[in-house]
């Protein structure tokens, strides 16, 4: 049987007396994306800014592999092997395509007093991935961030995670800013990072896109897990239904 790769069991978060999660569990498993859904306010970005190391839970425990894990930073998080794209991801237009995929992590040639970044090496790798994302209206690594359009960025950045070795690609709301043929293009990012065995947590407001990709689905109510279910399960009144706070009728049938 399929095991998850990550797991939040229990996972509350408090801020002062705000309590933004409230004993989540939730499971990331590999080849499958998991949709998280919820109103502003319901607690998505703290759950994965716990899952990627920003913040520790004040309550319940995290999994990685099986193993309990916690995470110092999010260098912790991202040597496991979670990579995470934020909302506002590539919003920097003033630094080079190239700079904004290795962000720090640049090859580097020479050794010593004589290491330095290995530009050419840089821009040719930089170029060569985010083509490989189908993105092909990008032809100079060297050009600005800000030539690039919202979906472009989106790829760009999925792209560094896949090539810095995600494992889990957690994704903060990729479409919420783009039009629909762009938001396509990050559909069929997702379902070719999915293809390829990643476990993919897919944030968005809009149920269209989470139908469309989604194999579980969680939806967060001010912090709580107000419905877990899997795909086929649900149709998509019902799914609108429990996104604007309705009740999750099946809820007791399932005994968790
Ligand atoms: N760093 C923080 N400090 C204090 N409160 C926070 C912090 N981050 C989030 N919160 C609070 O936690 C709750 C959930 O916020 P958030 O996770 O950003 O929701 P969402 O991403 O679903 O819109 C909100 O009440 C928010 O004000
Ligand atoms: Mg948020």
């Amino acid at each position: 049987m399929n095991a998850p790769l990550m797991a939040l069991r229990g996972v509350s978060r408090s801020f002062g007396n705000n309590l933004a999660l409230d004993n989540v569990t939730i499971e990331a498993y590999p080849g499958e994306v998991h949709c998280l859904l919820g109103d502003n306010g319901a607690g998505k970005s703290t759950l994965i800014k716990t899952m990627s190391g920003v913040f520790n839970p004040t309550g319940g425990h995290i999994e990685f592999g099986g193993n309990r894990v916690s995470f110092r930073s999010p260098r912790d998080a991202q040597d496991l092997g979670i990579g995470t794209v934020h909302q506002d991801v590539g919003t920097i237009p003033l630094i080079s395509v190239s700079r904004n995929f290795f962000l720090g992590k640049e090859p580097t040639k020479g050794w010593g007093p004589f290491m330095r970044i290995d530009q050419e090496k840089a821009n040719r790798v930089a170029l060569e991935q985010i083509r490989a994302m189908g993105i092909r209206r990008v032809n100079d690594a060297e050009q600005l961030v800000g030539t690039m359009s919202g979906g472009e960025r989106q790829a760009l950045a999925i792209a560094r995670a896949i090539y810095f070795g995600a494992k889990l690609l957690i994704l903060d709301e990729p479409t919420a800013a783009l039009g629909v043929k762009e938001s396509k293009v990050v559909i069929d990012l997702i379902k070719n990072a999915r293809a390829k065995g990643i476990a993919l947590v897919f944030i968005t407001h809009n149920a269209t896109h989470a139908l469309q990709v989604g194999d579980r689905f969680t939806v967060l109510i001010q912090g709580r897990v107000a419905s877990q279910f899997l795909r086929g399960e649900k149709s998509r009144e019902e799914v609108l239904n429990l996104m604007a706070g309705g009740e999750d009728f099946d809820a007791d049938e399932h005994g968790d």
